[in-house]
């Protein structure tokens, strides 16, 4: 059967059942938060003194520490029992089959074939999508072989020293954060720069580093109608063209994209672009060709580690039962957070200063994907999905936003990630990120009552009970990374299952994007009269431009 003609069916899309907050398993939840809301997290460990180790796991080299949640034994059974009403079990099996999870654009989401190892026994999408996927990595593991080893250079027959990538969302968020995340297998002399903002200072600002002789530009866009990307590959087509002719664009200018009939009509040769397909969506896509900046920088067989940790993930979410798989526990401890503890905001922080654009990434994959308040059905939403996503590196984070974390009247919940070693020489400091690390995630948990030294003082007061969750690996290596990421992919799939929506699209988006387009050329003056289509507050303001431009010398 092909992929695309599967239907999705499962009891938790079905529009006869109840309403999620009517349910047995969610009213549970609710009679269990009521019981558990004088209880302190930290004595739970005074009771049981075997807790780390009943609530943490591993996954190959990821440990997931969940023993700071304000959690016991009987909260777990109550959330599995939950997953288990929204049946993951099928529904995970659904995503891997090729079904058609994304019902609203009528789509499949197969980012777990991309990394499926052709023996693996998984089957993923079928033979058709592991044919085309098969051919794509054989084009991008000669083409990142030829750049990086010189076969392939620039109109002037310079090697290349410089890679722009022109993409923004899903086409930049994923790729940036994994190509700075593995600075240390970077390939001495190839520097990777990514551009997504629709100002062109930000595109100037990195072409005033490299030479045109010497650059490769990436324009990566699934549809290749974005407005960001389009002007900026415009401006950058325009600097290379300006220096060295119109026909170095050809040689200097490479697509990822599921528009190819677009990309050829722009002039990207057809070895030159680099197809995925719409089964694959936008925030899920780093494991494609949008990954290509990742491996010229580290060069496939690197890249090849990193689909196969998220591989290992996506078999740990597939066959671990539910009560010992990552993934689903991450997912749930998320919920009772959000929807049972009423925390609305999640901080990601990572102690790894590499890692610093994995709450960017993540804010991405989480909000755009379960920032919905309609279930599959149509029907409104009467509870929270996705939390606010924020984060910076520690200890940055420490010296902003934590000040809230600590005493701030609203809880919010927190993962705190960190590898263990280093694979560059770091001055030995990697202990004292580690000792921050441990140390908010105490002091988040105790409160007040874990300096014993202080003067009382109402000021200090630290209410604690603040939920966090500690990833630590041994390395944050290629294989690690693929293992990150891909449990905070299938973290987000589990959410969406619970809460009936759809985690695959993305309507509200595009609302503004259309909008923008018709004030453009109202700013510019191209056109005479403000479109009486706008409220007076956008009227105002387009007004307010035009005349601070009309009078400017
Ligand atoms: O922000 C909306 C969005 O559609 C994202 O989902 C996507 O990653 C981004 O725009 C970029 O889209 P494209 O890859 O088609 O340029």
């Amino acid at each position: 059967m092909n992929v695309l003609q599967r239907t999705f069916n499962s009891v938790s899309r079905n529009s006869s059942e109840l309403p999620l907050e009517q349910t047995l398993c969610w009213q549970a939840l609710e009679r269990h938060a009521k019981e558990m809301a004088h209880e302190r997290t930290n004595n739970f460990f005074k009771i049981d003194p075997e807790r780390f180790n009943r609530h943490s796991l591993n996954v190959g080299d990821l440990l997931f520490d969940y023993s700071k949640n304000k959690v016991t034994e009987r909260t777990m059974d109550f959330l599995l029992d939950l997953s288990r009403q929204a049946n993951v079990e099928d529904q995970r099996k659904a995503l891997f089959a090729g079904e058609i999870v994304n019902a609203s654009e009528g789509r499949a989401a197969l980012h777990p074939a991309l990394r499926n190892p052709h023996e693996s026994g998984i089957s993923c999408g079928g033979p058709e999508v592991t044919e085309k996927i098969k051919d794509l990595q054989k084009h991008l593991q000669r083409f990142s072989e030829d750049i990086r080893s010189g076969v392939l250079t620039g109109a002037t027959g310079q090697r290349f020293s410089d890679v722009v990538n022109i993409g923004i969302g899903g086409s930049n968020l994923g790729p940036e954060m994994v190509t700075e995340a593995l600075t240390p297998y970077h390939q001495p002399g190839l520097r990777v720069h990514f551009v997504s903002n629709a100002d062109g200072r930000e595109l100037s600002r990195t072409l005033m580093q490299c030479n045109p002789e010497r650059t490769l530009f990436i324009v990566s866009s699934k549809t290749l109608k974005t407005q960001e990307t389009l002007l900026n590959t415009a401006l950058a087509r325009r600097w290379l063209t300006e220096i060295l002719g119109e026909d170095a664009f050809f040689d200097h200018f490479v697509a990822v994209t599921a528009n190819t009939e677009n990309a050829h009509h722009m002039g990207f040769k057809p070895k030159h672009t680099f197809e995925y397909w719409d089964w694959i969506g936008g925030r899920f896509s780093l494991w494609s060709a949008v990954g290509l900046p990742v491996i010229l920088a580290v060069g496939y067989d690197r890249f090849r580690e990193l689909l196969d940790g998220a591989h290992a993930m996506d078999r740990h979410f597939l066959e671990a039962p539910l009560e010992k798989n990552m993934p689903v526990l991450m997912a749930m401890l998320g919920i009772w957070n959000i929807n049972f503890q009423k925390i609305c905001a999640h901080a990601v922080i990572p102690y790894d200063f590499h890692l610093n654009r994995l709450p960017a990434f993540l804010q991405q994959l989480e909000m755009e994907s379960n920032g919905k308040s309609v279930t599959t059905d149509g029907v409104a939403v009467g509870y929270d999905t996705s939390p606010i996503i924020f984060g910076a590196a520690g200890t940055d984070a420490q010296h902003s936003f934590f000040q809230q974390l600590h005493q701030g009247p609203r809880p919010v919940s927190s993962d705190l990630i960190f590898p263990v070693e280093e694979q560059e020489d770091n001055d030995g400091l990697r202990d004292v990120q580690i000792s921050h690390a441990l140390a908010q995630a105490g002091a988040l948990m105790n409160g007040s009552s874990i300096d014993t030294t202080a003067a009382p003082s109402r000021f200090r007061d630290m209410p604690g009970n603040r939920p966090t969750n500690t990833l630590v690996v041994r390395r944050m290596d290629p294989h690690t990374l693929g293992l990150v990421i891909a449990l905070y992919e299938h973290k987000v799939f589990v959410q969406g299952i619970v809460w009936r929506i759809n985690s695959f699209d993305q309507w509200g988006v595009e609302a503004g994007k259309k909008l923008a387009m018709k004030i453009l050329p109202e700013l510019s003056g191209d056109i005479p009269h403000i479109s009486n289509q706008h409220d007076s507050s956008t009227r105002g303001l387009i007004d307010y431009c035009r005349s601070l431009k009309q009078a400017a010398p």
